[in-house]
């Protein structure tokens, strides 16, 4: 059983072959145009996808050695996402799905962030807990099956990627930022600078705040020296990629002890960071829990993700007819 999956949700636009199971291919191509403005621009977005979307499916099948013909289905990523970027991706798997005369699979990209974890062994067990984190999400998830998952916790404003790239912003660095911050962060002190931890109830979280004391915290800092960034810059990328995996942590162990479960893991572009990999590994080790990270190319935008999330919903024979349309803000 040979799927084809696509995804073009946000900047990445992405194909990926899983046959029976197994990722045959996962090709990625990235959109360099957003960084000169500081942040993905939709328009740019979609039109770049345009562009890559014939080549990128072409490579993956390639790749994966598997021709047109012998396709069962085509999954592609029905939301959340920008309107104009998911509109890419859904057109062409419904015009190819229509051309080949197969089924079409639709996949909740967020689901699929969850899901990434079944693409290598070992997988997790049943019931688990996913903090799933990245540039439009931060979540804790209840994963009690491959498609009954329930969000137990999530931010009230801002998703921790954007609190990490809008830190990288006002330090001067170029979109996207978070992995330039995780860069820096590893020569730096994390206990140099102290920034205020957000107080959410339950298991919710906030990064709104922290963005405006850094704001504060720069302007106070380069009245003095206006050197200050350049020359602190491993220390404020340490000491605010610090507060955040804290407040992530604090929360997840809290979720962890009340629901009395120890397999734990990460999704989404942000479970790249290695302060955070780190750092889950130790509290892991302290809780006793099974952790669960995904391989590097697995945790940014992928299309591995949408067809392993695919292969599932085969399997119970979960199809979209071809009236369907992209849902920028889909829910569950
Ligand atoms: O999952 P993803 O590729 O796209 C969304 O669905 O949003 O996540 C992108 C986010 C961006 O905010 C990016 O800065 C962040 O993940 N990110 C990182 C790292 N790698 C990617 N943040 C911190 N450290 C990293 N190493
Ligand atoms: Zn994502």
């Amino acid at each position: 059983m040979n799927i084809l999956a696509i995804e073009s949700s946000c900047d990445e636009t992405s194909a990926a072959v899983i046959s029976n199971g197994k990722i045959y291919s996962n090709i990625v191509a990235g959109q360099l145009i957003h960084e000169r403005f500081g942040g993905v621009v939709p328009e740019l977005a979609s039109r770049a996808h345009q562009q890559h979307i014939l080549p990128v499916v072409e490579n993956a099948l390639k790749h994966a050695n598997i021709a047109k013909n012998q396709l069962n289905a085509i999954a592609f990523t029905r939301g959340p996402g920008l309107l104009g970027s998911l509109l890419v991706g859904t057109s062409f798997a419904k015009a190819m799905a229509l051309g080949l005369n197969i089924p079409l699979i639709e996949v909740n990209h967020i689901q699929a962030h969850v899901l990434a974890h079944f693409i290598d062994e070992p997988a997790p067990s049943f019931p688990f807990l996913c903090l799933t984190v990245s540039g439009g999400h931060t979540q804790i998830v209840l994963v009690r099956n491959h498609m009954d998952m329930e969000v137990i916790g999530q931010t009230q404003d801002d998703a921790v990627g954007e609190a990490f790239d809008k830190t990288a912003k006002l330090l001067g660095l170029p979109y996207p930022g978070g992995p330039l911050v995780d860069k820096y962060a590893q020569q730096g002190n994390p206990e140099a600078y102290e920034f205020p931890l957000s107080e959410m109830p339950k298991y919710n979280f906030s990064f709104s705040g922290i963005k405006t004391a850094i704001l504060y915290f720069l302007k106070a800092n380069q009245a003095k020296n206006p050197a200050f960034v350049e020359e602190n810059i491993a220390d404020i990328c340490a000491s605010v990629q610090h507060t955040l995996i804290k407040m992530l942590l604090q929360k997840l162990r809290r979720a962890a002890r009340d629901l009395n479960i120890k397999e734990v893991a990460i999704a989404g572009g942000v479970s790249a960071n290695s302060g955070l990999r780190k750092a889950l590994q130790e509290m892991g080790e302290k809780e006793r829990w099974n952790v669960y990270i995904p391989q590097f190319q697995y945790c940014t935008d992928n299309a591995g993700m949408i067809a392993m999330a695919a292969h599932f919903k085969y399997l119970k024979g979960e199809f979209t007819s071809q009236e369907v349309s992209p849902l920028p803000r889909m829910d569950w």
